[in-house]
């Protein structure tokens, strides 16, 4: 059975968990899911994945970030668990830019202004992918099933 979710994050504040029926490419990376709702309980500090199970399914993370001028060789977000290794994804700011680990170019110009980010991790397709302003920005395959979180914030 296939299940998807969404995990709707204001970095410090939290929203809503989503669960939906279809994953297509639309106009807005969170068209076809459906909230749902989040409780205290699901974020203990440091621990945000506590009673969350992403070990399957589709997964979406949305979060709002600032990331300030200067910044730099910081993480802003990751997906942590993968079958070889510590983290499936990790979006780390280098003088000025965004990028998947300290490779690939995700996104440019990030600092001193808010920006929407999305990560869909296709977890039974292996397939993540990133979304910055609600424009596609990278994909790439994942590092295989594991005990898998979203993590946000510095
Ligand atoms: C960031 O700071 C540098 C150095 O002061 C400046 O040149 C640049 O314009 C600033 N960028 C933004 C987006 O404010």
């Amino acid at each position: 059975m296939e299940r998807s979710y969404s995990l709707l994050l204001l970095f410090l504040a939290l929203f809503s968990l989503k669960s939906f029926n279809l994953l297509c490419s639309a106009a807005d990376p969170t068209d076809g899911f459906t909230p749902v709702p989040l409780t205290e309980a699901n974020f203990v500090l440091q621990k945000p994945y506590n009673g969350l199970d992403c070990s399957s399914g589709v997964w979406q993370f949305e979060g709002y970030g600032f990331v300030p001028n200067g910044t730099s060789s910081v993480t802003v977000a990751q997906i942590h668990g993968a079958f070889h290794g510590a983290t499936t994804l990790i979006l780390r700011i280098y003088d000025g830019n965004m990028r998947y680990y300290s490779g690939d170019l995700v996104a440019t110009d990030p600092y001193d202004k808010w920006f929407r980010l999305n990560i869909i991790h296709d977890v039974d397709g292996g397939r993540l992918t990133v979304f910055i302003d609600g424009e596609e920005r990278y994909s790439t395959h994942d590092q295989g099933p594991g005990d898998l979180y979203f993590k946000c914030g510095v």
